[in-house]
């Protein structure tokens, strides 16, 4: 039999996938199992977009619609960018796609060739380095730290450009840390992608949660010369609970975004019609939605934050954005219990997922030992029980 294609050796599933898979595993068998480890809002999608959604297929609105997504939508999400983001992407520069997820992958189909350098700030969204690597392209993963609050400064992209980097991944609000980057970092980032001739991905999928605060830019607001060599994205995933309706959006420059079209138009064509209304109905929504999120995630933050301060050992920094709590657990490195010896985070989630039941993901999938991720995006009594359960499998360590 011929071989696969050699590019298939250059992805592997995501880790945070394979905990997923495992959870849901002891889930079917009936065990009473908790998850702090996949990356989606606990509310349910609000109804009015389930409404809007039904009344579409009931109207029959079965049929292709156009390749970057119905008009109507497009113009719906061309409204929201200049309202949240003060960015001008008209209709024909928005590409409609099945999630952020592939949003991303067409934005780095369409820009990343063999041999390119993408300089990724890390720890970072597993998507991206691995989607590079299948490309061909080398993921310059900058490590922040702890103590730079997990931002990348302007001094260490200086360092990570060479002759052949093309494009800079940015997330603010970030997975897995929720650092969120200010305007002036910003700007001092968009001045070096503007003299470096660098493109910038910017991944602004958690956009509306953010805390104390915190706000979130849009950094191709930044300027006519980094909004020319910017694409932005984002998604109702989390802001509407729409993980599963598949609905992610690119705003890009008219060369960018007519070559995104094409590749889609040959990967998947269009995302579904329903799905496309249900995201119409929630952008011109109100904001109720998002506010009630907010509210409820602000909580669940700050239960996290207390719990996780009560366990002996944890590094852990308030996330200004996103719903997760990326925290250090080198304390319990060369820990024991009835011989699960722990000495990677790795080790540690599997140990807590086998003894207590509880699934988080280990900060190696993301690019940076010693940490792991927790998130928050629960119901408060299901938090704090697996708070409890962290707080349980960490202190029988010895
Ligand atoms: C940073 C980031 N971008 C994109 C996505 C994917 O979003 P979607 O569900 O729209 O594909 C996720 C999901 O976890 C994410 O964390």
């Amino acid at each position: 039999m011929q071989p696969l294609a050699a590019r298939t050796g250059r992805i592997s599933t995501s880790q945070t996938v394979a905990i997923d898979a495992r959870y849901k595993e002891l889930k079917a068998e009936g065990k009473d199992v908790l998850s702090l480890g996949a990356g989606e809002p606990d509310l349910d999608t609000p109804d009015f977009a389930k409404e809007a959604a039904v009344q579409s297929i009931r109207n029959g609105m079965t049929k292709y619609t156009a390749v970057t997504g119905m008009l109507g939508l497009k113009e719906s999400v061309s409204r929201k960018f200049a309202r949240d983001n003060g960015l001008a992407y008209p209709p024909s520069d928005i590409i409609v796609s099945s999630g952020a997820k592939h949003a991303v992958f067409n934005a780095l189909l369409a820009l990343v060739e063999d041999g390119d350098e993408v300089i990724i700030p890390t720890p970072c969204w597993v998507t991206y380095p691995e989607v590079v690597r299948f490309l061909g392209g080398k993921p310059v993963l900058v490590q922040t730290s702890y103590a730079s609050g997990f931002k990348m400064t302007a001094d260490q992209l200086g360092a990570a450009v060479t002759s052949k980097s093309k494009l800079l991944i940015l997330n603010s609000p970030g997975n897995p840390t929720g650092a969120v980057y200010t305007e002036p970092e910003l700007r001092s980032l968009a001045d070096l992608a503007v003299k470096h001739d660098l493109y910038v991905l910017s991944d602004e999928i958690y956009e509306y949660i953010v805390y104390d605060g915190a706000r979130h830019v849009s950094i191709a607001s930044l300027g006519q010369e980094i909004f020319s060599r910017t694409i932005t994205i984002n998604g109702m995933s989390k802001a509407y609970a729409m993980t599963g309706w598949r609905i992610g959006y690119t705003g890009a420059p008219p060369h960018l975004a007519k070559a995104i079209a094409s590749i889609q138009s040959h990967g998947t064509h269009h995302p579904a019609n329903a799905s496309q209304i249900a995201a119409q109905a929630c952008l011109d929504s109100d904001g109720e939605f998002v506010r009630k999120m907010h509210k409820h995630l602000t909580e669940c933050r700050d239960l996290a934050l207390k719990r996780l301060a009560e366990i002996p050992g944890l590094r852990v920094l308030a996330p200004a954005g996103a719903f997760y709590a990326f925290f250090g657990i080198e304390a319990y490195f060369g820990k024991s219990y009835q011989g699960n010896h722990i000495r990677t985070s790795m080790e540690l989630c599997q140990y807590l997922l086998d003894s207590q039941l509880l699934a988080t993901v280990p900060g190696s999938a993301f690019g940076m030992e010693g940490f792991m991720r927790i998130s928050f995006a629960a119901s408060l009594e299901t938090l704090d029980a697996a708070l409890v359960r962290l707080q349980d499998g960490l202190s029988a360590l010895k």
